[in-house]
């Protein structure tokens, strides 16, 4: 009999217990780390299509600094976001870390609450010195212990351009005074365009853009295996081959069916095919409602036409045939198709084609049209 709980974890923003693919990406940045400020890798723009492991990389990042000694610094969200940093982020790392401040605390006389640490570090980096001095002081710090400051920023499409800029600015600074610092930020395709087109980030504009692509299958098939087998049960060859065709290499997908074939009877040693397969119609319909539904609702109503035209056909569209559907000029259709090619809900498949970029988008097209 298996004991073991269900190990996967179909969450958004939730890390895998077995993280498939990524290697590339983080040895990457690792050696990034090490190679010094100069290294390109250490400004990285990660982004790809809801559910292909943004927030998962970002973690993984972070994991990998800390590893190294690195403090991680999340930018806060919101307008405030160089606010809250000068104010009371940055400042309480330095009460954490800066001994010279804690000496002299405790030098002072006295065991002081937390309220006071606060108080004598104020004191020391008054709010109204500038968010760099600040940084600079801290990476002062960590100079003696050859560490330095990972800043990560997670959903930039939510976050406001220009605060971001001016957070960019700030690093940009520290960049040229060749600190011991890196960044990476996530988000959606569009938000990551954004915030290039904003003024005053050329740092950003050299920073390496990452784009998540889908997992490969093998990719897809040693994660499932080594989740499922860690957690004391096993699945087989045909089991594994079922799994990789429904993922379709979506990260997402990968912990959805994992969690639900396992659940179809937890307490057998092994996970069949038929457990693995029967998963399909569940997978169909999250996938829609938690996916798709979303990325559709924020859509123009042309270019949700533009959708269910290319779902009448089972495999690529003729964007020639997609604008017959909707009765738009040829040139009208390519507007539409450019839009979602930047949206990343369409992508181009091969000369005169186009394929949906994710998976059941075109079940759920057809279910809503039923
Ligand atoms: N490399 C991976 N291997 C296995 N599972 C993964 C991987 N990347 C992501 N996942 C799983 O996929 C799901 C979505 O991941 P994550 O939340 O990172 O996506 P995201 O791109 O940040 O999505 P969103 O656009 O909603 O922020 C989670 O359940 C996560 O555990
Ligand atoms: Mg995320």
């Amino acid at each position: 009999m298996v004991t073991g709980a269900n190990p996967f974890r179909p969450s958004f923003g939730v890390s895998p217990r077995v993280l498939a693919g990524r290697e590339d990406l983080l040895q990457d940045f690792d050696v990034a780390l090490d190679e010094g400020p100069g290294s390109p890798l250490r400004s990285l723009l990660v982004s790809g299509a809801r559910g292909m492991g943004k927030t998962v990389v970002l973690n993984e990042l972070e994991d990998i600094a800390r590893t190294r000694g690195w403090l991680v610094v999340r930018l806060p969200e919101g307008d405030g976001m160089l606010e809250e940093l000068e104010a009371s982020t940055v400042p309480a790392l330095l009460a954490e870390h800066d001994t010279t401040a804690v000496r002299r605390r405790f030098t002072g006389g006295g065991i002081s609450a937390v309220g006071s640490v606060s108080t004598e570090v104020e004191d020391r980096y008054p709010v109204r010195q500038s968010l760099a001095q600040l940084l600079g002081r801290l990476l002062d710090v960590l100079v003696g212990h050859e560490t330095g400051l990972l800043f990560t920023l997670d959903e930039v499409q939510a976050a406001s351009p220009d605060v971001v800029g001016r957070f960019a600015a700030t690093y940009q600074h520290l960049v040229r005074d060749d600190r011991e610092v890196a960044f990476a930020a996530a988000g959606l395709p569009t938000g990551i365009d954004q915030l290039l087109r904003q003024a005053g980030t050329t740092f950003l504009r050299r920073a390496e853009r990452v784009h998540l692509a889908v997992l490969a299958d093998e990719d897809v098939r040693t994660a499932a295996r080594a989740t499922v087998e860690d957690a004391g049960r096993s699945i087989g060859e045909e089991a594994l081959e079922r799994y990789a065709r429904i993922v379709h290499g979506y990260p997402y997908l990968l912990q959805l069916v994992g969690y639900h074939a396992w659940r179809v009877a937890p307490q057998r040693p092994e996970i069949t095919p038929d457990d693995v397969g029967g998963t399909r119609p569940l997978v169909v319909e999250r996938m829609g409602r938690l996916v798709h539904a979303p990325a559709l609702g924020a859509l123009p109503e042309g270019q949700r036409a533009y959708l269910r035209a290319m779902a009448a056909d089972d495999g690529p569209a003729a964007t020639r045939q997609v604008a017959e559907r909707m009765g738009v000029p040829m040139q009208q259709q390519n507007v539409y198709r450019a839009r979602l090619i930047d949206r990343e809900l369409v992508q181009a498949a091969g000369h005169g084609f186009v394929d949906f970029t994710l998976p059941y988008l075109r079940e759920h097209l057809r279910a809503q049209a039923r």
